[in-house]
């Protein structure tokens, strides 16, 4: 569970802000982000989210945004395994609408070259360095065949394709840190100086490209990259954040008011 709340946050921050929007189901106007490829691994996340609302609603109605408990939780789930922690900046309000054509055009695929990846986090305000930093967060978590049958690496790549047939078997899954998947630490950067990236995302941060330094850093200093890590959060936390008298504080993450 870790692994996915770190990754909501980043998936609600990159869709139009940090507004809650990815927890928004349908209505007859709005099409959900849920729905969205990127998102379709979040239902049991959704709803830890979805409970501590409601336990706040009940101690402390009408507060607490949807969007800030993603943020803290993002946190806290870091905290848990080992990751580093920061100071949440509160007063996130929640949007009353989802962007399902934005959850589809601004996440990365795993697809992405270098230059798409760094455009697309460079809309968002983020540089190279943050994004490898962001990326980091690989160290946790697993990928499912569907997202990486394209692994670049020739060696590696024949080893996947063992464990993922090539048809079917799309939902079964691999770790994206080969050697500590549920705890966070640099391995994710040390498999990428071998070519052990799963995703072609991952391996393209070292591939002879404008991000390898940053990628070499990170394997050889765990408190640099932890530290840039709960940085990079911070300011994804703040991307687009609607405050004061703008959006509302949503009753249940999934309706809007
Ligand atoms: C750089 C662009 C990125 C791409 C293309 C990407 C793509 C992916 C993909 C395809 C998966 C596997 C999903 C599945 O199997 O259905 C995944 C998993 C994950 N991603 Fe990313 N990601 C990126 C950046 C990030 C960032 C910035 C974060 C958080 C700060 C993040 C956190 C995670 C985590 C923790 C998992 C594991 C989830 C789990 O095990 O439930 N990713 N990512």
């Amino acid at each position: 569970m870790a692994a996915s709340l770190i990754r909501l946050q980043f998936h609600d921050c990159f869709v139009r802000g940090c507004d809650a929007s990815v927890l928004l189901d349908n209505t007859t106007t709005t099409v959900s982000e849920k729905g969205a490829v990127p998102n379709r691994r979040f239902t049991k996340t959704f709803r830890v989210i979805e409970d501590a609302k409601s336990t706040l609603e009940r101690i402390c109605p009408g507060v607490v945004s949807c969007a800030d408990i993603i943020a803290v939780a993002a946190r806290d789930a870091s905290a848990s395994v080992e990751g580093p922690s920061w100071d949440v900046e509160l007063g996130r309000r929640d949007s009353d609408a989802a962007f399902a054509s934005l959850a589809a055009s601004d996440i990365p695929t795993p697809k992405d070259d270098l230059n798409t990846l760094i455009a697309l986090f460079r809309k968002k305000g983020l540089n190279s360095r943050e994004m490898v930093a962001l990326s980091g967060a690989h160290t946790l978590g697993t990928a499912q065949c569907l997202a990486f049958r394209d692994v670049i690496d020739p060696d590696f790549a024949r080893k996947k394709r063992r464990m993922c047939p090539a048809s079917g078997g799309d939902r079964l899954v691999q770790p994206l840190d080969p050697v500590t998947p549920t705890s966070f630490d640099n391995n994710y950067f040390k498999a990428l100086m071998i070519r052990k990236g799963l995703l072609v995302t991952d391996q393209v941060l070292f591939s002879g490209g404008e991000t390898d330094g940053v990628v070499d850093e990170y394997s050889k200093d765990e408190g640099k990259f932890k530290n840039e890590f709960a940085a990079a959060m911070v300011k994804m936390g703040s991307i687009e954040v609607m405050t004061g008298s703008d959006g509302q504080i949503r009753r249940t993450c999934s309706k809007a008011n």
